[in-house]
């Protein structure tokens, strides 16, 4: 079996759904159900036997110890983190935990199960780290793409804890040999992804008849790529990743803010027509910019298209269109996850 860290998250949930409906191989989930960690994600494979779901953190040593030395996994999947931008800048303590003493605390319960374990299943065993391309920082609008030599130069809390618990994976992997793989990736979108980031937000606000806030002058620039397309890499780099490596995931799709949010109003406009013929553009609205705001970001998948032939399946049309799709055949699940604590953090950051 495998077991994935942060399997109640947006990322986590779309890779245990997507895994248990390729493999019959099972999945312990471990997940501390923060704001962003939803049940309802995974309903479809609740009483599936082949997953077994346990709330607690990865920070917690002694938990992570008896999960290991009870399922005996053959690969771990770090997928659990602080993974908001605007709320580290809010409160970066909760990232420094998670991000780095969680992934430090995790690191150190897998050192000490593997020196238990014989030549055999420790060569065979995989830590799969899930990272970002934020660790890089920004690029300038002509600068070439990040490639995996790219130096680390993270600009938000958030991306410093993401750089940190990189570097901690791999200096476990140099000082102690744990046989880890590191993935950075792009922007992701797609089904359960949590209203507080861009596109959700987009979608939830134009057909709440809210404004669509927009930061800056729009035009920062991010790499997005379907959520899908993120667990069928990190699928390729568990199953052929050679060990101490890292590979870079994006999607060749680079848009402005202001384009994504356009083309977001233009598909709502096509499939939930407003009753006046107007359409959702009206709603944008600019407001105050993210402090330190990245400008630009842009992945090279060059390497683990080149070494481990993966490519993404969905172009940006395509997977932006299911996911407008996915949005408005789940209004339930929208509902659910905007309702309580939600409310608190858009009237705090859009005030
Ligand atoms: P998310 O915020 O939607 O989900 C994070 C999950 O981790 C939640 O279920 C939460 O309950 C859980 N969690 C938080 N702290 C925990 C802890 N201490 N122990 C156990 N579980 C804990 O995040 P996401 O967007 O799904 O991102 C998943 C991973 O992918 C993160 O490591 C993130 O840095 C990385 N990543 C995200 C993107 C993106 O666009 N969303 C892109 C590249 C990389
Ligand atoms: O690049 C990978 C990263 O992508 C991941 O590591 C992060 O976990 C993930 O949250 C995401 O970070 P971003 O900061 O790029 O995502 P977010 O959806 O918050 O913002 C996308 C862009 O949209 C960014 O330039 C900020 C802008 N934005 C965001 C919000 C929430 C707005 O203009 N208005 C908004 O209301």
């Amino acid at each position: 079996m495998i077991l994935v860290t942060g399997g109640a998250g947006f990322i986590g949930a779309n890779f245990v759904l997507d895994w248990l409906a390729l493999h019959d191989e099972p999945v312990v989930n471990l997940d501390a159900l923060t704001y962003a960690g939803n049940l309802e994600n995974l309903n479809s494979i609740w009483s599936d036997p082949r997953h077994v779901f346990v709330k607690g953190s990865i920070a917690d040593y002694d938990l992570v110890d008896a999960l290991l030395r009870s399922h005996q996994p053959r690969a771990i999947l770090n997928f659990a983190a602080e993974s908001h931008v605007d709320r580290s800048i809010h409160g970066p303590e909760e990232f420094i935990q998670t991000n780095i003493v969680g992934t430090f605390r995790l690191l150190e319960a897998i050192r000490g199960f593997l020196a238990s374990q014989n030549e055999d299943f420790r060569e065979s065993f995989r830590f799969l780290h899930v990272s970002t391309d934020e660790v890089y920082g920004s690029l300038a609008p002509d600068e070439a793409a990040f490639s995996e030599h790219r130096k680390y130069e993270p600009n938000s809390p958030y991306s410093a804890s993401k750089a940190a618990s990189d570097h901690l994976v791999r200096a476990y992997h140099h000082t102690y040999g744990l046989p880890v793989l590191t993935t950075n990736c792009s922007n992701n979108y797609g089904p359960y992804h949590f209203p507080e980031k861009l596109i959700p937000l987009v979608i939830h606000n134009a057909l709440s008849g809210k404004q669509i806030p927009i930061y800056g002058d729009g035009m920062q620039v991010r790499d997005w790529l379907f959520v899908k397309d993120h667990c069928s890499a990190i699928r390729r780099v568990l199953e052929r990743g050679k060990v101490g490596e890292t590979y870079n995931v994006g999607g060749r799709n680079e848009l402005t803010n202001l384009s994504v949010v356009n083309t977001l109003c233009e598909i709502l406009d096509e499939l939930r027509p407003l009753p006046n013929g107007a359409s959702y553009k009206a709603q944008i609205s600019f407001v105050r910019d993210r402090p330190g705001h990245d400008r630009r970001y842009a992945i090279d998948a060059a390497k683990i298209e080149r070494e481990l032939d993966w490519r993404p399946s969905e172009t940006f049309e395509t997977g932006i269109r299911k996911t407008v799709e996915w949005y408005l055949a789940n209004d339930a699940w929208v509902e659910n996850v905007t309702s309580g604590s939600y409310r608190q953090w858009i009237n705090r950051q859009y005030q």
